[in-house]
């Protein structure tokens, strides 16, 4: 069966300070680093060779999943000396690969969460006789993404990452992020130096005649590259709207990991996942939230759409909205953070200090 690459060496500055110390498919999604969602999927699609292509904190990697077995899959990591792109990065690990030349080759990026068939994808790659076939999705605002408009017949006419003026907004179709690339194209990408697939490779290719291929659907698909969306996949994963096979329990409003200590009057919804060694306090309430490892959220405070990093604390009645929590943070008692606000890893916020209204 195909194998894949996966591309998991990107910095994650949008993520930070969730990305400080943990590179970004580390973060623990619904119980479990992401990149285990990832690497899941790819398995129950029938892929059992994967190679990770690693730079930023590439360390963290191999301790943690070891040669795959654990998952039914053989990986192998490859670290970049320097950043090499996105492109780069998969010409890096070519060697690693089996395929013939003509074969085709899984790559994803390594922070999407999506219901994608992945045995679909090859199947009208292989159909087509593509050279490059590209899982496309639509969004409302396509301006961070790479778009891809198609003709009638899902043939790729066009490549334009990040436009940067209306004009360029030619199409609400994006690249989502999983391509099936034929061996020889990997071969192709020029070796030590940065390349980005999207801003290189993809137009020369086009530019050259190469058959490139869209597949457009509306399964579940996400992006999470900043904190909001990082949690709302998160909390996707727990509700059972996202696809996955490595959700550590069954699809309902929380998911509480074993060795958590949730009272018994807090209350837990929305997706929200408790893990191990952290505390929900007596009257707690907590909605579509991310609580990590051994941190405490205190009587009475009520978070929503939040993540909490590992070991950091929330005061007795603090109000948090759509705050980001970094690793061993504590934010002092009645404290209101909201609106994307950061609180960076190891800080401490006094009691009673930030507020978003003048109410008491
Ligand atoms: N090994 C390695 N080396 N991996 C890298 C590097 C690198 O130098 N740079 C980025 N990556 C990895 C990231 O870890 C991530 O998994 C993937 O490549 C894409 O990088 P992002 O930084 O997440 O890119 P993006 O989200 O801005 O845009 C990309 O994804 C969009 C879909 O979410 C592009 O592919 C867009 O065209 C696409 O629409
Ligand atoms: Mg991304």
């Amino acid at each position: 069966m195909t194998e894949a690459i996966l591309l998991v060496g990107g910095k994650g500055t949008r993520l930070r300070p969730l990305t400080v110390r943990t590179p970004k498919p580390m973060v623990p999604a619904a119980g479990v680093p992401f990149l285990t969602h990832q690497l899941a999927r790819a398995r129950a699609a029938g892929v059992e060779h994967v190679v990770l292509a690693t730079s930023y904190l590439a360390e963290v990697f191999e301790p943690y999943f070891g040669d795959g077995s654990a998952l039914g899959l053989r990986l192998e990591y490859v670290t970049e000396r320097e950043p090499l792109g996105t492109g780069g990065a998969i010409r890096n690990v070519a060697e690693r690969l089996t395929s013939g030349p003509d074969e085709p080759v899984l790559i994803f990026n390594g922070d999407i969460l999506t219901g994608l068939d992945i045995a679909g994808l090859v199947r009208t790659h292989v159909d087509t006789g593509a050279e490059v076939t590209l899982h496309l999705t639509r969004v409302e605002d396509p301006r961070a993404f790479g778009l891809v408009p198609t003709a009638a017949d899902g043939r790729v006419t066009a490549f334009l990452e990040k436009p940067q003026t209306p004009e360029e907004i030619v199409t609400d179709q994006i690249n989502a992020g999983a391509y099936v690339f034929n061996r020889s194209v990997i071969e192709a990408i020029p070796v030590g130096r940065p390349v980005s697939v999207e801003r290189e490779t993809f137009p020369g290719l086009l530019a050259s005649g190469a058959h490139l291929q869209g597949v457009v659907d509306s399964t579940y698909w996400l992006d999470l590259g900043t904190p909001q969306a990082f949690v709302r996949g998160s909390a996707d994963l727990v509700l059972g709207r996202a696809p996955s096979p490595a959700v550590p329990g069954r699809a309902g409003e929380h998911l509480v990991l074993e060795g958590a200590d949730v009272a018994v009057d807090a209350k837990l919804s929305g997706g929200t996942c408790v893990a191990a060694r952290a505390v929900v306090a007596a009257g707690a309430r907590v909605d579509g939230s991310l609580v990590l490892e051994g941190s405490v959220i205190e009587a009475g405070a009520m978070v929503r759409n939040s993540l909490i990093g590992a070991g950091a604390r929330v005061g007795a009645h603090c109000v948090l909205d759509g705050a980001v929590i970094g690793d061993g943070a504590v934010v002092g008692p009645d404290n209101e953070l909201r609106h994307g606000i950061r609180v960076w890893c190891g800080a401490t916020l006094a009691p009673a200090s930030v507020r978003f209204s003048s109410d008491q």
